[in-house]
């Protein structure tokens, strides 16, 4: 049998658990005129859970990185070339009768995919509202779902650009946005202040871990299928040492695997992979851990003991120096606030756990 567990790309079918809650309120979602904002830390499967709910919706779905675009013209630019991925041109050419700059079009002879461009100078405004009135226009007959991932990206594209961009989306009725992003800090910035333009302009969802339960399932009817009775203990440990976090509970499973189809040993087998895979990191986590300052090491050293919180006023350092580091390490990705704050990667910090012994 395959390794059947996955990580690091989207997820679906027998690779892919629990949800359900969220893919209800997606599916109702998109019958609305609503739009959705969904909010996680890194990996914890908004793509997948995205892609998942509009697999089978029968409308069309428009999907774009905003870190794949430098200027706004090359997202108007992007979001026409998927256009051209649903529509053959013939088809639409009329609806674009409206371009007040006429873009250029090359057939890629690599990938037989059409290659969209506008002309330097255009006005960048104006070529984005250009393509999302088309996007208007094509959804009246069946309406458009456009996905937004890491949307905080948007705020250093172009100065301005969120309140332009909310001036034209708030205009459309046959489009459901879907904004993703993995900067919490950020996303709330859009989405949560007041002075903000896209306040309160989708249903906020913030995607948590997988619940425990349902990985539990997931695990032991996997391991089942090499280890029968060494399973349970298996997805026990597995779940203790990631606490439920969807990717690194995929990587350390899939590890654990690999190990038992080789060896078919169990005694330690999960403490064997965990050391594997933070060996494996050695050499990131050096690089990382040196372009640290010490109050940042300080206090990822405090979390990956885990014996108290950097918070805690008998530290040597004061709350507020302990609080800053914290808000600058959640926002660099490495720590994420659960019910407290934690090391967003376990093997990171097993990595930092083993140094300070
Ligand atoms: N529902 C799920 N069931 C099982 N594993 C999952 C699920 N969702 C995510 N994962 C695991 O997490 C990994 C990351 O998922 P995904 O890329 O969808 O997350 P993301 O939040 O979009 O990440 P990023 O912040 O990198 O964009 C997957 O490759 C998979 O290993
Ligand atoms: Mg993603």
């Amino acid at each position: 049998m395959r390794n059947p567990f996955k990580f690091g790309t989207v997820v679906d079918g027998a690779f892919f658990t629990d949800r359900e809650k969220e893919l209800q309120t997606i599916g109702q979602l998109l019958e609305s005129e609503n739009h959705l904002v969904l909010i996680s830390p890194r990996r914890f499967g908004k793509t997948s859970l995205v892609c998942k709910a509009l697999l089978h919706i029968n409308r069309p779905v428009v999907m774009i990185n905003l870190q794949s675009v430098t200027t706004v013209t090359e997202l108007a630019a992007l979001l026409l070339k998927r256009i051209f991925k649903l529509y053959p041109f013939e088809k639409i050419k009329h609806a674009m009768a409206h371009f007040r700059f006429i873009p250029t079009f090359s057939v890629n002879p690599m990938t037989d995919g059409v290659d969209v461009a506008f002309q330097p100078g255009s006005d960048n405004n104006i070529v984005l509202e250009d393509v999302l009135m088309l996007i208007e226009k094509l959804g009246e007959k069946n309406k458009f779902v456009v996905v937004l991932d890491e949307f905080q990206e948007i705020i250093d594209l172009e100065k301005g650009l969120d309140k332009y961009l909310r001036s034209i989306m708030q205009l459309q009725h046959n489009v459901n946005y879907i904004f993703l992003g993995s900067q919490e800090s950020m996303m709330e910035e859009i989405f949560e202040k007041k002075k903000s333009p896209f306040y309160h302009f989708g249903i906020l969802m913030r995607l948590p871990k997988i619940p425990y339960d349902d990985f539990f399932r997931y695990l032991t009817e996997r391991f089942a299928f090499i280890v029968p009775e060494q399973s349970e203990q298996i997805a026990k440990d597995i779940l203790l040492f990631t606490q439920c976090h969807p990717y690194y509970t995929q990587q350390l499973a899939f590890q654990v695997w690999n190990i038992l189809e080789q060896e078919s040993q169990t005694v330690e087998v999960v403490n064997h992979a965990v050391d594997e895979l933070t060996q494996l990191h050695d050499f990131d986590y050096e690089r990382i851990w040196m372009a640290m300052n010490k109050t940042d090491r300080h206090i990822l050293t405090i979390l990956a003991q885990s014996a108290t919180s950097p918070l805690d006023s008998k530290r040597e350092m004061p709350t507020s120096t302990a609080f800053s580091a914290l808000k600058r390490l959640s926002k660099q990705g490495y720590v994420i606030k659960n019910k407290k704050y934690e090391i967003d990667d376990p093997f990171f910090a097993r990595w930092i756990f083993n140094r300070s012994l």
